[in-house]
């Protein structure tokens, strides 16, 4: 049996030079930290963008590039300035990510980007072909690369292709907008297997096939010339273990050894033993609904005085492709937001919001989640959210509240938490004031069916089961060209 060729933009680690040196980050994101428990495990190769343009290299640290990738079992694709410029910041992230998010005033239609996306596509395309063998299997990830699977079934058409989207896929009426819509399609339609989160995005995305390319679709099998492609949902788990297993050793830790920002938690706790901390964590993504966050707290506090100095709002934003306007602008909303609110709301010994701008290490996360009393993420549109999975994991004591947004794709799986719409501020409000009296033997219950769940569902099985269904689906395909 060959190995697994995963292929994503981002790899699992982001390069950065510092005088003169190379210094390896971890990628944030879902869809970097879900597969890197599942390349850490097996043998794969993990191909992708390093975060460093060819510009970026000093001749004399190219050699030091690949080594430092090789150890994490990576390669990388190089990428001039002017690509990443057209590719990720341009069709990607001006074009498909709002495109995709329904945020359809945000997408912008450009020729030009669409042209860079496209040789990009080819430039990770032949990168595949180059490590390839034809007994490997491999796996394209996301909207970054949708032209991918068909540029590699052209070189290598026996080969094994799974494609997952981890970002939603929009209804008919949305994705018929895109100018380039049969181009995309017919890119993802190189695959074997097309999965997505939700059963949702999965009918979205057939209903497309159907309507825009008039192809035979049956149940879930799409028939193309000699193939037949299946599509299916694979709502993506965590690596359950590592966050309960972290949370458990964070709790045995003395005084002395906790961090920072543990220790700064412990004594705001101690000084109000009856406030409650509300935690929201995110990248900075118009996706995410922040600034819509932020109004609905301010809600809350004039719905209900009461809690005044008695709550308070942390908010850890990570910084997310800061290159485009639509994330300058909603920064410089962010910023004024929590300003204003803590202008009118502060009192000598309360700040109703902490907002940090950065990203942190796991440990801090671990902090965070374990810290907190209710976890509240309340994306507009998500195609899972991680988050709300991870801060479940984290509970030892199956204490602490979690309140979702209907609109993140972990809702499905997530019945047992506080669903709420992100849009009704009176809801919201409501919610958030029945998180903060929930009896702990309700909140032990609710967690308790979330974590077994989570347990049992998680990235290692969600993998598992892709590939799976692409080996089985390749026999299939295979039977059906030598009938
Ligand atoms: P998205 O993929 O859209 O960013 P998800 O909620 O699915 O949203 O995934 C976010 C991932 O990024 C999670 O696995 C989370 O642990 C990680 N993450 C979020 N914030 C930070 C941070 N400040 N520092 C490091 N990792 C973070
Ligand atoms: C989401 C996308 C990923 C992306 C991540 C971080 O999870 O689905 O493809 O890597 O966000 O975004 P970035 O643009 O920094 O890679």
């Amino acid at each position: 049996m060959g190995k697994t060729i995963i292929i994503s933009n981002r790899l699992p680690i982001q390069l950065q030079i510092h005088n003169g040196g190379i210094t390896a980050v971890p990628s944030v994101g879902g869809l970097a930290t879900g597969m890197k428990s599942v390349h850490s495990g097996g043998d794969s190769l993990w191909i992708g963008w390093s975060g460093l343009t060819d510009e970026d290299i000093p001749e004399e640290l190219a050699g030091d590039i690949d080594e430092a990738l090789a150890k994490h079992g990576s390669s990388k694709v190089k990428l001039t300035i002017k690509e990443v410029d057209g590719f990720y910041y341009g069709f990607s992230n001006r074009t498909i990510w709002p495109l995709f998010h329904y945020f359809l005033e945000y997408s912008e239609f450009e020729l030009e980007s669409w042209e860079i996306y496209k040789n990009v596509n080819q430039k990770f395309a032949d990168a595949i072909v180059e490590k390839a063998n034809e007994d490997d299997t491999i796996w394209v990830h996301d909207y970054q690369l949708m032209l991918v699977p068909q540029m590699v079934k052209e070189k290598l058409p026996n080969i094994s292709i799974g494609f997952f989207l981890h970002i939603p896929f929009p209804s008919f009426e949305i994705f018929r907008t895109l100018p380039w819509r049969e181009e995309i399609l017919k890119g993802l339609l190189g695959s074997d297997l097309i999965g997505f989160h939700t059963y949702d995005y999965e009918r979205h995305f057939l209903s497309s096939v159907r309507r825009i390319l008039g192809l035979e679709v049956s149940f879930n099998d799409i028939y193309l010339e000699n193939r037949i492609i299946k599509v299916d949902s694979f709502p993506m788990g965590i690596d359950y273990k590592k966050f309960s297993d972290a949370a458990k050793e964070h709790q045995q830790r003395s005084p002395e050894n906790q961090s920072e920002l543990q220790q700064r938690l412990n004594k705001h706790k101690k000084s109000t033993p009856d406030a409650k901390f509300l935690l929201s964590i995110d990248r900075l993504d118009y996706s995410k609904g922040i600034a819509k966050r932020l109004n609905a707290f301010e809600y809350f506090l004039k719905k209900y005085p009461q809690y005044k100095e008695k709550v308070r709002l942390i908010i850890l934003a990570v910084p997310s492709r800061s290159n485009v306007p639509q994330y300058q602008l909603l920064k410089k909303e962010i910023d004024e937001l929590v300003g204003r609110i803590n202008g009118e709301f502060s009192t000598v010994s309360w700040t109703p919001i902490w907002y940090f701008y950065r990203s942190m290490p796991f440990e801090n996360l671990i902090d965070l989640y374990t810290s907190c009393d209710i976890a509240w993420l309340t994306p507009i549109r998500d195609g899972m959210n991680l988050v709300a999975k991870e801060f479940i994991a984290t509970r030892t004591d199956k204490t602490g509240v979690l309140i979702l947004s209907e609109m993140a794709g972990s809702a499905n799986e997530m019945n047992e938490s506080l669903l709420i719409n992100p849009n009704n501020f009176e809801q919201i409000a409501d919610t958030i004031k029945q998180a903060i009296n929930m009896p702990i033997e309700e909140q032990q219950e609710r967690n308790n069916v979330l974590q077994k769940r989570l347990a049992r569902y998680n990235v290692e099985k969600w993998a598992n089961d892709f590939m799976t269904s692409l080996k089985n689906q390749k026999e299939k395909s295979h039977s059906y060209v030598s009938r």
